[in-house]
């Protein structure tokens, strides 16, 4: 039987299937952010994957919006897959309006986005991040800032920067030059660093910029500069802001963080729901940004017709692995039990039973592999011991244990892993 074609036999494009190896190593990095988050008071939330499609297109921006997984549902509801968690997070304290604030959430979940898959960009993905809702001060942004640094640094890159911009601060600088700032100006300047400068300048031009000041634009959100100085450049656009960004590297600084932050004016994020602080974050020498984030004070009274200032961030996890080196984790099986008679394997497995109510994992040979072929795989998949029960051992009341790293064997009383010692 010829079987499927292999076009079939693959997931469905931009989307992957999960080796053991790599979901281990998956599940280590989610204990470590997870313990990481509440370890700032942060709590875990989920949500469904699927949405009303009127919640996720109101803000997200025409670019992502069409990057939504739409459809109908049999009752010809209009639906989408959530492309990312601060929609749903928003949708959900809309109707959840006593929950105490500043509300401290995070989460570990898959999103979809109908992105044009390539090295880094998946259309399935794992979303870490935290959402703080209900404080204005900056103090909350040093916060989400310093909680996105440690996270980078939790799996282990020491070596990354997160780029900072301010979107009034953005208004302002495009105000100075005679633009009027526009959510199509932004999905313009986000575009930088993807497509050439050319480019850029006849994007520019195409919303009606001429080319002086198109090429101006790009030159004046080139100057990059270590956040500490951010202030400085701000208070040439706006006194209050300066002094805004001035407290976040203050309390940046306490959190032993400032050295890794920029003031970057060509960030400026592709979703619309941004209002104030944005940023980005680099990891290594990972082309691709890791983790985004910023604050959005309009998005849920948008839902909710209350005022309420939020922030958050979050992580591209498989893009995070990679920057990190991270591929794969053993996750190595304890037993493997091998009865050598058919009269041994009821034994075999009552000794499987002790073993795993002890916690520990055992695997009992099917019956399908002789003794040498059965110790070969044990060894080529890294299994810690290897139980032979064979004739003599039942007739002595014992088990024969080899610890395959040490290739050492020792004789144990069956009566003694039955009563899980
Ligand atoms: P975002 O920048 O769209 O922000 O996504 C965050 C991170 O998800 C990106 O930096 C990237 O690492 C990863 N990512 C995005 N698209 C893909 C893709 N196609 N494949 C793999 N990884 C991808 C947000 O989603 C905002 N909700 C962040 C936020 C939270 N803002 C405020 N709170």
């Amino acid at each position: 039987m010829p079987g499927l074609e292999d076009s079939l036999r693959r997931p469905v494009r931009g989307m992957r299937d999960l080796t053991p190896e790599y979901y281990y190593a998956l599940r280590r990095v989610e204990e470590v952010l997870s313990r990481l988050a509440e370890s700032f008071g942060y709590r875990r939330i989920e949500t469904p994957a699927v949405e009303h499609f009127e919640v996720l297109a109101k803000k997200a921006g025409r670019d992502i919006v069409n990057e939504i997984y739409y459809f109908r549902d049999k009752a010809g509801r209009e639906l989408g897959l959530r492309f990312d968690m601060t929609v749903p997070v928003a949708r959900m304290l809309s109707y959840r309006l006593d929950e105490p604030k500043p509300v401290r959430w995070f989460y570990f979940t898959k999103v979809w986005r109908y992105d044009e898959p390539q090295h880094g960009r998946y259309r399935e993905f794992y979303q870490f991040g935290v959402e703080l809702v209900g404080s204005a001060s900056p103090r909350a942004d040093a916060e989400v800032l310093a909680l996105m640094a440690r996270a980078i640094e939790a799996v282990g890159v020491g070596d990354y920067v997160i780029r900072i911009n301010d979107r009034r601060v953005a208004d302002r600088m495009l105000l100075s030059l005679g633009i009027k700032p526009s959510e199509e100006i932004y999905r313009v300047l986000d575009k930088r660093g993807k497509v050439s400068e050319e480019e850029l300048i006849s994007m520019l031009m195409g919303l009606g910029i001429d080319r002086e000041k198109a090429s101006e634009l790009l030159s004046l959100i080139s100057a990059a500069v270590p956040y500490a100085e951010a202030p400085e450049v701000i208070s040439k656009y706006d006194g209050e802001l300066a002094e805004r960004h001035s407290a976040v590297a203050k309390a940046l600084e306490a959190f032993g963080v400032l050295d890794h932050m920029a003031w970057d004016p060509s960030i400026v994020r592709g979703l619309d729901y941004y209002t104030g602080i944005v940023f980005e974050a680099f990891a290594g020498r990972y082309k691709l940004a890791v983790g985004g984030g910023g604050r959005y004070d309009d998005l849920i009274e948008l839902y909710s017709g209350i005022k309420t200032p939020a922030l958050g961030f979050a992580i591209g996890v498989e893009r995070l692995m990679e920057a990190a080196g991270i591929e794969k984790a053993e996750n190595p099986l304890d037993y493997y039990i091998y009865p050598v008679s058919g009269e041994a394997y009821g034994v075999a497995v009552e000794v499987a039973e002790a073993l795993r109510a002890k916690g520990a994992s055992a695997v009992v040979d099917l019956g399908e592999w002789s003794l040498r072929e059965a110790l070969e795989r044990a060894a080529k998949t890294g299994v810690r011991h290897f139980i032979i029960i064979g004739k003599k051992e039942l007739e002595k009341g014992v088990v024969k244990i080899r610890d395959m790293a040490k290739r050492e064997e020792v004789e144990v009383e069956l009566s003694r892993i039955k009563a899980g010692l």
